[in-house]
């Protein structure tokens, strides 16, 4: 029997998939310590089943919650356990960029394959982290999900902010018959980023940044500005993951951004794509091999 767990984090996505599923959906119990630890539980027997459990892992002690989740099950007798963590926490530390620094994307890898057999997630922020996992990693592209909203804006060029974003950008506006291109980014900081100026052909239409993340919002909104002194008609901000931290929506929205939206990996006011068929599609695939 297939058994969804749904992690606080994530109930309506868990509750979509299980639908499309037609699996039964069990929330997972969250309760905090006074001391601030996470209690999990799931209050149903899992002995025997086929779990997956979805939870996303922003703010980052989602991650912890989902360890926790995922334990529950094994030690209940779960049959085999799938973790779908939509957004995938400490994914951009995937090297190390400066002596000493920890390897954070390995460890999750690491961790996460003591708990389950299995780890989707969408649109991680490089494929590479994919040799850290030994269990099958499967990596979602959320681009179908992201062209059904983009064409129903009209969208004419889509634009991804740095050179390593561009295939994204590509495999979303081939969906839709738009055009693409890519600006060129420099970051000063974690805050900051440099947008190089550069000849787009922009002038007259709409047109749309597509990114992983949205964080601060220092990257979409120097691109917008940029694609506004090029001479868009009318400029929108789409993501995969929108984290949307402090007044990032404000300074999209200050850049000139018309429409503002990312995919519920990560549950939020501007959560308006769903995922969930990629997800299912993805689960009910044949599953890869894994790593040798
Ligand atoms: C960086 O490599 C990512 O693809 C995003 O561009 C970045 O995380 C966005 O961060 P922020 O919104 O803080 O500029």
């Amino acid at each position: 029997m297939t058994l969804v767990v749904a992690g606080e984090g994530s109930r309506p996505l868990a509750t979509e998939i299980a639908t499309r599923l037609g699996a039964p959906l069990v929330n997972a119990e969250l309760q905090s310590f006074p001391d601030g630890e996470d209690y999990v539980r799931i209050p149903a027997p899992v002995s025997n089943a086929d779990v997956i459990v979805v939870q996303t892992t922003y703010p980052p002690r989602r991650l912890w919650q989902l360890l926790l989740t995922l334990q529950a099950c094994k030690e209940g007798g779960a049959r085999s356990i799938k973790a779908v963590a939509p957004y995938l926490a400490y994914a951009r530390q995937d090297r190390i960029f400066k002596p000493g620094e920890a390897l954070s994307a390995k460890l999750v890898a690491q961790a996460l394959g003591l708990v389950c057999n299995l780890v989707l997630t969408v649109d991680a922020h490089k494929e590479d982290i994919r040799s850290f996992y030994n269990v099958p990693f499967i990596n979602v592209g959320a681009d179908a999900a992201l062209a059904q909203e983009l064409k129903r804006l009209k969208v004419q060029v889509i634009l991804a902010p740095d050179a390593g974003a561009v295939e994204r950008a590509r495999a979303v506006a081939e969906r839709i018959g738009a055009q693409f291109d890519h600006l060129e980014k420099k970051r000063i900081s974690s805050e900051v980023v440099e947008i190089t100026p550069k000849n787009l052909n922009v002038a007259g239409k709409s047109v749309c940044i597509v990114d992983d993340i949205i964080s601060t919002g220092g990257t979409m909104a120097k691109a917008l500005e940029q694609l506004k002194k090029n001479g868009a008609r009318e400029v929108h901000a789409a993501c995969v993951h929108g984290l949307f931290i402090g007044d990032a929506w404000q300074k999209l929205r200050k850049a000139g951004a018309l429409e503002i939206f990312g995919t519920n990996t990560i549950e939020g006011p501007f959560s308006r794509v769903s995922v969930a068929d990629a997800i299912v599609a993805a689960l009910t695939a044949k599953v890869p091999a894994p790593r040798a």
